[in-house]
């Protein structure tokens, strides 16, 4: 078993008291003034399902919800969001697990292989469609552009953007023919 090295010894940085509402619910966090939001969420609120690839704004696995907009939890800083709501991609799913309609499109249209970079791309289209609920195939390689995929080749995530906006607008458009 690999010993986990902390190189930085936090315990000498002042630390900072955060509330931040994570997926509806209010979170106390008391963090260092140079800790990620990606590593709080991450590491201080042991929310996982946000993936941190590239580490420098590049790839958009970390991307997460902040007051309705996507970011880069990466080139965030925990002390930023103090107040704000954020929500992850596990904040995505109803009471009851019924999955969003981006996260439903991503299983439909077999939009991922290793699903790494998959959270980023559902926060991504769950933030877009929030925006713009009826995008041509234009709009849905524009809303993933800033989001990196090294195993799909993105055909079956624009796929899934026209079919998570189906799923959304709901009715018997959402029920059909993108199943394929
Ligand atoms: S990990 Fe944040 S953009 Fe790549
Ligand atoms: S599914 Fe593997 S990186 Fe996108």
């Amino acid at each position: 078993m690999t010993e986990q090295v902390n190189l930085v010894d936090e315990s000498a940085e002042e630390l900072h008291d955060v509330r931040v509402n994570v997926n509806g619910t209010w979170r106390e966090i008391r963090v260092p003034a140079r800790r990620l939001l990606s590593d709080a969420l991450r590491h201080d609120m042991r929310l996982t399902g946000t993936h941190v690839g590239c580490e420098h704004g590049v790839c958009g696995a970390c991307t997460v919800i902040l007051d309705g907009r996507p970011v880069r939890s990466c080139l965030t800083l925990a002390v930023s969001v103090h107040g704000h709501e954020i929500t992850t991609v596990e904040g995505l799913t109803g009471p009851n697990g019924e999955l969003h309609p981006a996260q439903q499109a991503f299983a439909d249209c077999h939009g991922l292989q290793c699903g790494f970079c998959t959270p980023g791309f559902v926060t991504t289209i769950a933030a877009y469609l929030e925006e713009n609920p009826d995008p041509s195939e234009e709009d849905a390689t524009e809303a993933i552009s800033g989001n990196l995929c090294r195993c799909t080749g993105y055909q079956n995530i624009k796929k899934a953007v026209l079919r998570a906006a189906e799923l959304k607008r709901g009715g018997a458009e959402g029920q059909g023919e993108a199943r394929q």
